[in-house]
């Protein structure tokens, strides 16, 4: 193989994204949940999940977590190790986008270059979700402690404490989780997707 050729040759499928859709009666897409630890990403996305699967919409969860146990689990936080993990994530979105599915994506992604790299990996159908809830907020809720960790000086590079989080610009969704319950916001997110995504 010369040097710089690499030899790949994706092929395309037969299945058209229209046929897809006609038969499950929705296209897929990516719905890209950006926000600060403790902002609500990962519950809100799983409560939007069950209210979408209810409305037989094919829906599933990609999660920073989850991702950081497996596919991810080579990579740590500094910002080159986001940015991949963001890459990737954006990568088996759009595969699971391309089969029709609909991906709720949750995943800090601090860094709004980052976000423009999902979206152009992703392409067609990508949305970002701006889950929104002030530092103050997310740091006296810490559901996993490690704001407390991070001000102890046992965490560091810590998104919103001593690493930084670009507050989106123009999200396709402001979805601000300070006030209401989980259940208002997830009703919000969950019609937002279906309007998205459901034929008419
Ligand atoms: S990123 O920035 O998009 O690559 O992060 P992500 O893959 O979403 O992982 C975020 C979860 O990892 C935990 N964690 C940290 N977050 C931010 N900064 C540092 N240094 C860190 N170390 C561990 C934390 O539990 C994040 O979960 P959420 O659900 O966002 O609170």
């Amino acid at each position: 193989i010369a040097s710089g050729t690499r030899a790949i040759h994706p092929t395309d499928s037969t299945v058209s994204l229209w046929d897809r859709a006609q038969a499950r009666g929705h296209r897929g897409g990516v719905f890209w949940m950006t926000g600060l630890p403790g902002a609500g990403k990962s519950t809100i996305a799983r409560a939007a999940e069950s209210r979408l699967f209810g409305q037989k919409i094919d829906v599933s969860v990609l999660d920073g977590d989850t991702l950081r146990a497996g596919l991810c689990a080579d990579l740590g936080f500094s910002e080159a190790d986001r940015t991949e993990n963001v890459r990737r994530a954006a990568a088996v979105a759009r595969i699971l986008a391309e089969t029709g599915q609909v991906v709720l994506v949750a995943l800090i992604s601090p860094r709004a270059a980052d976000r423009e790299l999902a979206r152009q990996v992703v392409g067609e159908g990508f949305h970002e979700i701006f889950v929104d809830a002030d530092q103050a907020t997310c740091e006296a809720r810490d559901p996993k402690g490690l704001y407390q960790a991070a001000r102890a000086g046992r965490i560091t590079g810590f998104t919103g404490i001593d690493a930084p989080y670009d507050t989106p610009a123009s999200p396709d969704l402001h979805l601000p989780t300070g006030t209401g319950s989980v259940g208002e916001v997830a009703d919000r997110l969950a019609a937002y997707v279906a309007d998205s995504v459901v034929l008419v």
